[in-house]
């Protein structure tokens, strides 16, 4: 990215991209319709510009960013509508040379089945474990899905990277990990969400996630990041 082109985090939640970005001198924007992130953030101290607004409907004029990020949220806007919605605010605000770059996750199915019982309360009950509240729900992107989306908003895709994060084998096969701890997925999220690396793997761990990473990094990835560029100029 080039430092002098304005960027906006769309959702940037408790700040954890756009301190970083800001940190190392970047020009960046973050937004969040939560009160609590934004009032969060300011409380850090943290001298990064971040204002309360909706994905929905972006308080900024036309072609003003050269770079629009997402992570993590457009998988949140359950119905078409909406992600169609914030794609036409993107193409809005984004410069003609403007770059989108978007985070989903990925339809991990051995991964997404796993998790999907492990929160299945009927399953829980039945291993004898306490019920889980009712999560809102999230969209897994096929990429196929993801490129039509773009493209029916006049966005072109020019990459696709599958996210490089060891949490699937850390979370999942115990045996993997560093040390054999307890794991608290709550406190994890909270920890990973300041930037930390909570799922540290054993030697073994480490290589067999290499070798699957270089041969099929779709079977273990449950992040995919789009860049796209504008279609139409
Ligand atoms: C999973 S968090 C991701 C936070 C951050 N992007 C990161 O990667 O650490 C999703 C964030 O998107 C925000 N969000 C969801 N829908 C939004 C909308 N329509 N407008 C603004 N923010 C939204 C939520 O408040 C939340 O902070």
């Amino acid at each position: 990215m080039d430092k002098d082109g304005l960027i906006l985090e769309c959702g940037c939640g408790s700040g954890r991209v756009v301190n970083y970005f800001h940190k190392n001198d970047f020009n960046i924007v973050g937004m969040d319709f939560s009160k609590i992130a934004i009032k969060n953030i300011h409380k850090s101290k943290s001298d990064s510009k971040v204002i309360c607004a909706d994905a929905l409907c972006l308080p900024f004029i036309g072609k003003s960013f050269k770079y629009l990020c997402c992570f993590g949220v457009y998988g949140s806007f359950e119905h078409y509508n909406q992600r169609k919605q914030f794609l036409s605010e993107a193409y809005r605000v984004l410069k003609d040379d403007g770059i989108l770059i978007l985070s989903v996750a990925s339809n991990n199915i051995l991964y997404y089945t796993l998790y999907g019982l492990r929160q299945n309360n009927f399953v829980r009950s039945f291993f004898g474990k306490k019920k889980l509240p009712h999560y809102f729900g999230w969209y897994q992107f096929p990429k196929k899905q993801i490129k039509k989306e773009l493209e029916c908003s006049n966005f072109k895709m020019d990459n696709y990277i599958y996210a490089k994060t060891n949490q699937f084998f850390y979370d999942l096969f115990p045996f993997f990990r560093d040390k054999m701890t307890s794991f608290d997925r709550k406190d994890a999220l909270r920890l990973e969400r300041a930037g930390e690396n909570v799922y540290p793997l054993s030697s073994f761990g480490k290589c067999v996630f290499k070798l699957l990473n270089s041969k099929s990094p779709a079977l273990i990835a449950t992040v995919g990041v789009t860049v796209s560029h504008k279609a139409n100029t």
